[in-house]
């Protein structure tokens, strides 16, 4: 059944799963790194590249796939260029956060788990971001936003050119 997509890391990330496999020594452990670097690499984690790091680190794909799963920024789907992440859970929520998943669906023009026609924007809510004392709290790519209200959810779309 080994078929599939014949994929390969770039010379440079190959170089860097090369480094992460030697740091970690045990192949197994090396997991969401080596998945953190395919997400970049291809823009989503496909079957393709499920079976590259299934292969990479001699596991089963469905392994690699049910790791995956377990973790919001790793997407079997291409993401937009700005994913943001809107934490719904008890303390965000209670704080206002519904209030702002729809403000940001209605001025982005996206429904939640979505991602935008032209590429720019994908729009999710998620189960704690980790920082519940500054509730509501949303994620742009790899920073945090907190303490957000729609004034400043706003300000925040206009410096990304949003
Ligand atoms: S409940 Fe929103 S960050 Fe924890």
């Amino acid at each position: 059944m080994a078929q599939g997509t014949q994929r390969k890391f770039s010379p440079e990330a190959q170089k860097e799963v090369d480094k992460i496999l030697f740091s970690y020594g045990v192949k197994e452990s090396a997991v969401l790194p080596v998945l953190h670097v395919a997400q970049r690499e291809f823009g989503c984690l496909d079957r393709a590249a499920v079976e590259l790091v299934a292969s990479t680190l001699g596991l089963s794909p469905t392994r690699v796939a049910q790791t995956a799963s377990f973790y919001t920024m790793f997407s079997p789907a291409p993401l937009g260029k700005h994913v943001i992440q809107v934490c719904t859970n008890v303390s965000c929520s209670l704080l206002g956060s519904e209030g702002i998943v729809r403000y940001l669906e209605k001025r982005l023009g996206v429904e939640r788990g979505h991602t935008r026609p032209d590429g720019l924007v994908t729009l999710s809510t998620v189960e704690c971001l980790g920082s519940c004392g500054t509730a509501p709290v949303m994620a742009v790519n790899d920073r945090y936003f907190e303490n957000l209200t729609t004034e400043k959810v706003e300000s925040i779309l206009r410096e990304l050119g949003l």
